[in-house]
């Protein structure tokens, strides 16, 4: 990945626990942030003693120079949301301009933790499908704003395979949005959920306590059958 392919947007812990429900007790599993990016999740999770390891391509580059790409894309990707502002629901943030603000305190706040966390091996250059764990290793894998969301930049193939690679790393994996950048139903999503409960993976579509792109409030559960 080169640094000019990069669009940095991060989400923080608040946002993570609504897109994934997820409850006190997951916040003290073993968790892999997939695709984390610049999100404040491992840094906040971090901070309240949390086990999170984030993987994403663009950990391969470092603290200045991710900064430095923030810098560049922020005014544009503010702009791009302002013009098309009908197509997201506006009950958190008041304008794109309030939204891109809180955006960019969550990407300072994982500015500042990056260097240690890269340090202590809680940023990982790694990207899907394949992954570097055993498994099982985590308790529970969340994938926010990567799978299904750009459909049209990753194959209904490679959904496939990483989808399988992280239900091979973890004992549960979660997946938001379920909706494509166009805000349409991903085009791979039924047939991946019925690969899946052919092969014994049980597969839900949870209604999740989060919605900004209008229409994209459920995330998929995915877990190996009781
Ligand atoms: C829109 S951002 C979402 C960031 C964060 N998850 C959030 O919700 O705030 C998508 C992220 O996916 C990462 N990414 C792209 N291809 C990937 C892959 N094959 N495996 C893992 N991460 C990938 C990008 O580098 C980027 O940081």
């Amino acid at each position: 990945m080169k640094l000019q392919e990069i669009v940095p947007w991060g989400r923080t812990l608040e946002e993570y626990v609504r897109m994934f429900a997820l409850t006190p007790k997951d916040l003290t599993s073993k968790i892999l942030g997939v695709g984390d990016g610049p999100a404040s999740f491992n840094a906040e999770m971090t901070a309240m003693n949390g086990q999170v390891i984030s993987i994403d391509p663009v950990y391969a580059f470092s603290a200045q120079q991710i900064e430095q790409r923030v810098q560049q894309t922020y005014p544009a990707i503010v702009d791009q949301i302002r013009v098309t502002a009908d197509g997201y629901r506006w009950d958190q943030f008041k304008d794109a301009y309030e939204l891109g603000q809180y955006r960019l305190t969550a990407m300072k706040r994982f500015l500042s933790d990056y260097p240690t966390g890269k340090q202590q091996g809680r940023y990982l250059a790694n990207q899907l499908p394949t992954l570097p764990f055993a498994d099982r290793f985590f308790d529970l894998s969340v994938c926010s704003h990567l799978l299904f969301l750009y459909s049209k930049h990753l194959s209904e193939q490679v959904h496939y395979d990483s989808i399988k690679e992280l239900v091979r790393v973890s004992n549960e994996v979660r997946i938001f949005p379920l909706q494509t950048l166009e805000g349409e139903q991903s085009p791979y999503l039924d047939s991946i959920v019925k690969a899946l409960t052919d092969e014994s993976i049980q597969v839900d579509r949870v209604p999740v306590a989060y919605e900004f792109q209008r229409g994209a409030n459920e995330m998929l559960r995915i877990r190996f059958a009781d």
